[in-house]
C-alpha cells in the first residue's frame, strides 16, 4: 500500500514535539530596551503598547525579568536629553547608554548586553550620521561610530551592534576596538537593514525621526536581495562576528539567503512596526496574541535565524520556560 501522507501527522503530541524541525530557546532571544536620561522614570510608549522607556536607575526592574528567564541578551538604545548636530552625547563616557550598560553589568553580570551603535537618537537632525551638504557623510561618520563603540565597550558592553548603515563601519569599529585593547568585544552588524516603514513606532519611542529627508540613501531598497547578500559578505570580511537582517517577517527570503551564504550566526530583528501590528490586532480581539507571536517566531527560526531580536522576547521566554510552546 502506498502511503501518501507522512505517518507522523497523525501521531501523539510528544512524538510530534520530538520530531519537530524547528525549536525555540530563550537563549536565542534578544530583548530591546529603551533607556532615557533622568531619574525614577518608567514611561509608556504609546505606539508600542506594553513597551516602556526606563531611566538608568529603574532599568534593573525590567532586566530582572530578562535575567530570570535566561534570555540570550538585551539590546540597549539610549535616548539622551541633549542632542546636537554631531551627536556628541553618543560617545560621552557618562552618557545615558554608557551608564545603563554599567548598571546592567553591575546588577546582572551574567546578562549579555548589546549596545546599539548609531547616531540618530543623539543628533538634532535625527540622521544616522554627520550631515554635509544636506546629506549624510559616510566617511566622517565612521570615526564617530568607532568612538561610540569603544565607549560602550569600555562601559562593559559584551557586543556592539552598528546600525547606521555606513560603508566600512564594521572595519572602522573593529580596528578601534582592537586598538583600545577591546579585542574580546564582538560585533553584531546590522548588515542588511532595509529602508522600512516598519520602523515608525521605534522613531517615536527613541525620538529619532529624521527632521528632513529620509534614510533611503543609506538603508537598503526593499526591492533588492542581491544587494543584501553583497552587504552581508562585505561585513563578514570586515570582521563582523554576527549579522542581522531587519525587519524580519517581510524579509524571510532575505534571511534564508543570507543564512545559506555566510558562516557566522545570523539574527533577525522583528522590529517595532511588526510588534505594534500584532499588539494592535490582539488588543482589538482580532487575533490571538500568543499564537501569532509564537507562529511568527517559529517562522523566523525556520527561515534560518539563529538569534531573534523581538519586543516579545520576555513573553516568549516565559512561555518557553513554562513549557507552553
Ligand atoms: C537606528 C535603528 C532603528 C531601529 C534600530 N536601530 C531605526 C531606524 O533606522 O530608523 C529600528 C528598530 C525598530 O523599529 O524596532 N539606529
Amino acid at each position: 500500500m502506498i502511503r501518501i501522507r507522512p505517518r507522523r501527522l497523525r501521531i501523539s503530541q510528544s512524538v510530534r514535539d520530538m520530531t519537530s524541525e524547528t525549536r525555540l530557546t530563550s537563549s536565542m532571544l534578544v530583548y530591546p530596551v529603551f533607556i532615557r536620561e533622568g531619574h525614577n522614570i518608567i514611561e509608556d510608549i504609546p505606539a508600542m503598547p506594553g513597551q516602556k522607556r526606563y531611566s538608568p536607575d529603574t532599568l534593573p526592574r525590567i532586566l530582572e525579568h530578562a535575567a530570570k528567564n535566561q534570555i540570550g541578551a538585551v539590546l540597549f538604545f539610549g535616548i539622551p536629553e541633549h542632542k546636537d548636530e554631531n551627536g556628541t552625547s553618543a560617545y560621552d563616557d557618562n552618557g545615558v547608554i554608557q551608564n545603563a550598560i554599567r548598571i546592567s553589568k553591575r546588577e546582572f553580570p551574567d546578562l549579555t548586553v548589546i549596545g546599539d551603535v548609531c547616531m540618530c537618537e543623539y543628533t538634532s537632525h535625527g540622521h544616522c550620521g554627520l550631515i554635509r551638504h544636506n546629506d549624510v557623510d559616510n566617511d566622517s561618520t565612521l570615526e564617530l561610530l568607532a568612538r561610540i563603540a569603544v565607549s560602550q565597550a569600555n562601559a562593559g558592553a559584551d557586543i556592539v551592534a552598528p546600525s547606521a548603515m555606513m560603508d566600512g563601519q564594521v572595519k572602522a569599529i573593529r580596528d578601534a576596538l582592537d586598538d583600545s585593547g577591546l579585542t574580546d568585544t564582538l560585533i553584531f552588524s546590522y548588515a542588511v537593514k532595509y529602508a522600512s516603514a516598519f520602523y515608525g513606532p521605534f522613531r517615536e519611542a527613541a525620538g529619532s525621526a529624521p527632521s528632513f529627508g529620509d534614510r533611503k540613501t543609506y538603508q537598503m531598497n526593499p526591492k533588492n536581495i542581491r544587494e543584501a547578500l553583497r552587504e552581508a559578505l562585505l561585513d563578514v570580511e570586515e570582521g563582523a562576528d554576527m549579522l542581522m537582517v531587519k525587519p524580519a517577517l517581510p524579509y524571510l527570503d532575505v534571511l534564508k539567503s543570507v543564512k545559506e551564504r555566510v558562516l557566522v550566526p545570523v539574527g533577525a530583528y522583528c522590529v517595532s512596526g511588526e510588534y505594534s501590528m500584532m499588539k494592535a490586532a490582539a488588543q482589538n480581539g482580532w487575533l490571538d496574541e500568543k499564537r501569532i507571536v509564537c507562529e511568527s517566531a517559529f517562522s523566523i527560526a525556520r527561515a534560518g535565524a539563529d538569534i531573534i531580536i523581538t519586543y516579545h522576547a520576555l513573553d516568549l521566554a516565559e512561555w518557553i520556560h513554562n513549557g507552553e510552546i
